[in-house]
């Protein structure tokens, strides 16, 4: 076997990180080591019994990643979630197993980031999936920490597109601008001073909102774990959703993808007019294990930390007028159905697996 890409995934559990940790229990060329955990689109202690929960789901109870608690709040702002997008535990309509033997680690987020790195230097690569307060607060204790990393790819801002929280600014980055612009200012330090350093990829909305699941997905999804169709009826036909009593698979976590999907769909069509979800964590993740799913353009980027109508916004400077050197290498375009096909065939077989 080939050798597999050690990876920190930092999450805000919340209906599309849960898959992201689905794909990633379910890639061989990755090694979870760590997941790291930040109140974003549910509280912090939401986003801990969520991860424990899908981690158990996934039934990689043999596997020995380390969970870990980070910030409970943005760096200066105020926390704002979003249980409107993700439900009001952040997992949609699903329900998770009690979580199992794996507790919480007794080292925090940041510090944990920090020592994984500092333990294998150059060979660990970071995915965060949420606002980028623990990163924020891992470069402060170790500001060396983009050479320690192999990498860093972040779910974030909105670099040619509308944003989806305010008409500016993506979600991640509108929760905490600040650890945004923060971890920006040090990676860009980094690749100055250090040419081993790469650019950060960052995948924004521009390239996230290309991939849409859709319940045909969820049917191919379900075939692919080997359960009949009709384990994914509760989220085939939108009028009668809110009657379902949800799905009936076997596999819980089938159930789970099922009754998640079913929430985010519904708000999707309240939000943006089709019922299906964008699903932006797992395409984040797939993308840094196959970076030929995207094609990435160098640019210099900083983050509007001020009051009004671009506070959150990414502001990126395609035609080179600040003059200064590119510090993201921002996803411009993807292939989606490579990605939804792969995720339908991972998580698919996942669920199989797993199942009753
Ligand atoms: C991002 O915001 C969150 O709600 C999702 O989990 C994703 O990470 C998309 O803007
Ligand atoms: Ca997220």
């Amino acid at each position: 076997m080939t050798e597999r890409l050690p990876v920190i995934l930092d999450v805000d559990t919340g209906i599309d990180d849960a898959l992201a940790l689905l794909y990633a229990c379910a890639s061989p060329e990755l090694e979870l080591i760590a997941v790291t955990c930040v109140a974003g689109n549910v509280s912090l202690a939401q986003v801990a019994r969520n991860t424990l929960g899908v981690l158990e789901l996934a039934g990689r109870a043999d596997v020995p990643v380390a969970v870990a608690l980070g910030a409970d709040r943005p760096l200066v702002k105020p926390l704002r979630t979003t249980e409107e997008t993700h439900g009001p535990h952040g997992i949609g309509h699903a329900a998770l197993p009690a979580t199992g033997q794996r507790e919480v680690a007794s080292v925090g987020a940041a510090q944990l980031i920090v020592d994984v790195a500092r333990r294998r230097p150059g060979e660990v690569q970071l995915i965060t999936l949420g606002p980028m307060t623990n990163l924020a607060a891992a470069l402060d204790l170790e500001p060396r920490l983009p050479s320690l990393l192999r990498g860093w790819t972040f779910m974030g801002g909105a670099f040619r597109v509308p944003g989806n929280t305010t008409p500016t600014s993506e979600w991640n980055v509108f929760v905490d601008p600040d650890a945004a612009k923060a971890c920006l200012a040090v990676w860009a330090a980094s690749v100055g001073a250090d040419p081993g350093t790469r650019l950060p990829l960052g995948m924004g909305l521009d390239v996230t909102e290309s991939a849409r699941v859709m319940p045909a997905d969820v049917a191919r999804l379900t075939r692919r774990a080997g359960a009949a169709e009709e384990d994914a009826a509760a989220l085939a036909d939108p009028s009668t959703l809110m009657q379902s009593g949800g799905s009936v698979a076997a596999s819980p976590a089938l159930r789970f993808v099922v009754d998640s999907l079913r929430f985010y769909f519904e708000f999707h069509a309240q939000y943006d007019g089709f019922y299906g979800a964008f699903i932006h964590d797992p395409f984040t993740l797939a993308a840094t294990l196959d970076p030929s799913l995207v094609r990435c353009e160098p640019v210099f980027v900083d983050v509007e930390v001020g009051p009004g109508l671009a506070h959150g916004m990414t502001v990126a400077d395609w035609r080179g007028i600040t003059g200064r050197a590119p510090n993201i290498a921002v996803a411009t375009s993807g292939d989606a159905a490579t990605f939804l096909d792969r995720l339908i065939d991972r998580i698919g077989g996942l669920a199989g697996v797993s199942g009753s």
